[in-house]
């Protein structure tokens, strides 16, 4: 394979075909580092074999058919899945384990690398068209490149999202996630944004901020719900574009801005939304930075920033699941703590159970973390400055 360069700083991955030198650009939406030791490896390499060699660390460029590909990688994760859990002392290292399992997981699966051209398109037998699923993720490539196929899987999934959409009643539509952006596929807190009685400090000035936007979903209900205009700010480029793709859809457009800014836009507002991502951990991917939020950092600035935004008799409203409480990554005090002193008071609380099956069901025979999410409370805390 032949590289033309594109403008981009993608790394390149070095092989050998054929008694050939080969390179190629590496892709990699999670981070991962290119790979070093790269084999050729089409339909007769046993699941077994390849497992052996991912687990190595071994990359296997794929020649192959390619659902006998997508076949071998779901054997490689039964292997993976087949291996008896370490068991952990608390709930707390129970969960650092099973990060640390997920991410090892990830790097072996991630071992099938798939060949693609500068159009995105995968010359394997039996492959799908998945130029559409690879330029939203990714714009127009310039020039071939290798992805993982368990990336390229993922890529696919997402596209699929963003053409169904998720049904939101109360935004009067669908929201269409983009691929790396939070999907509002937990319902439950979107409902305490919907059904929470606005403050009546709205009634003289009729504005609201909704920070960290992501697909615009809560911005799209307060909108909805009559809020005449709502800033929405967001730092993530794929949100940004998602959040306005959204709200043009649902003709929201006029009533939301979309801003790239790190939390709070300039100036005051009576209402000022904000769901931060729950639990406090380290991301181990970019893709997972809206789901984790190392130190409590977006939280903490979010109530550090909010009584210099907010207007006389306003209220914040922070959307927070109590996860991280029942793994024990921050407790109650804590965030009591925070809010108290940024100077902020707690002027009330809502609560629901989330319904979502994972929460609900009987979760995994001996999952250590079942007990976590079957306790889990998700609270829409109205928060006012003191005094
Ligand atoms: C948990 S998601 C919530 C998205 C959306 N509000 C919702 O409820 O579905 C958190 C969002 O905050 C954004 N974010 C993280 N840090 C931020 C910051 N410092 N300023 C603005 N947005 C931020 C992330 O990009 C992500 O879209």
């Amino acid at each position: 394979m032949t590289i033309s360069r594109p403008s981009t700083n993608l790394p390149t991955i070095h092989w050998t075909e054929g008694g050939e030198s080969c390179a190629a650009l590496w892709r990699s939406e999670a981070g991962v580092a290119p790979p070093k030791r790269i084999l050729i490896a089409d339909d007769t390499l046993s699941a077994d074999a390849a497992y052996r060699l991912a687990c190595e660390g071994t990359a296997l460029m794929w020649r192959g058919d390619f659902q006998n590909a997508r076949q071998l990688l779901q054997a490689m994760a039964r292997r993976i899945d087949r291996k008896p859990r370490q068991p952990a002392p608390t709930i707390t290292a129970a969960f650092h384990l099973k990060r640390m399992a997920q991410a090892q997981r990830a790097r072996t699966l991630g071992m099938l690398l798939i060949p693609c051209t500068a159009d995105h398109l995968v010359p394997l037998r039996r492959a799908p068209d998945v130029r559409q699923a690879c330029t939203e993720a990714h714009g127009p490539a310039g020039a071939a490149y290798v992805v993982s196929l368990r990336e390229l899987l993922g890529l696919i999934g997402a596209h699929e999202w963003r053409k169904q959409g998720v049904a939101i009643p109360a935004c009067g539509g669908s929201i269409h996630p983009h691929y790396g952006v939070f999907a509002p596929i937990r319902s439950e807190y979107v409902g305490l944004v919907a059904s929470t009685p606005l403050p009546a400090s709205l009634s003289t000035h009729n504005l609201a901020f909704d920070i960290g936007t992501g697909t615009g979903v809560l911005a799209a209900v307060l909108a909805r719900r009559g809020v005449v205009q709502i800033l929405a700010t967001d730092q993530d480029a794929r949100a940004l574009a998602c959040a306005r793709e959204n709200l043009a859809r649902l003709g929201l457009g006029k009533q939301v801005d979309i801003i790239q800014t790190d939390l709070f836009p300039p100036g005051r507002a009576p209402l000022i939304v904000c769901n931060p991502p729950w639990v406090p951990a380290r991301p181990s991917s970019p893709l997972e930075h809206a789901v984790y939020d190392p130190d409590s950092r977006m939280l903490r600035g979010f109530l550090d920033g909010l009584p210099e935004h907010l207007e006389p008799g306003g209220e914040g409203w922070l959307i927070l699941s109590d996860l991280a409480e029942h793994l024990g990554l921050r407790p109650r005090s804590e965030l009591l703590d925070l809010i108290n002193r940024a100077g902020l008071q707690v002027l009330g609380r809502i609560d629901v159970k989330p319904t979502h099956p994972r929460a609900t069901g009987p979760g995994e025979p001996g999952d250590p973390l079942h007990a976590a999410r079957a306790a889990e409370v998700t609270s829409l805390w109205r928060l006012g400055k003191k005094g």
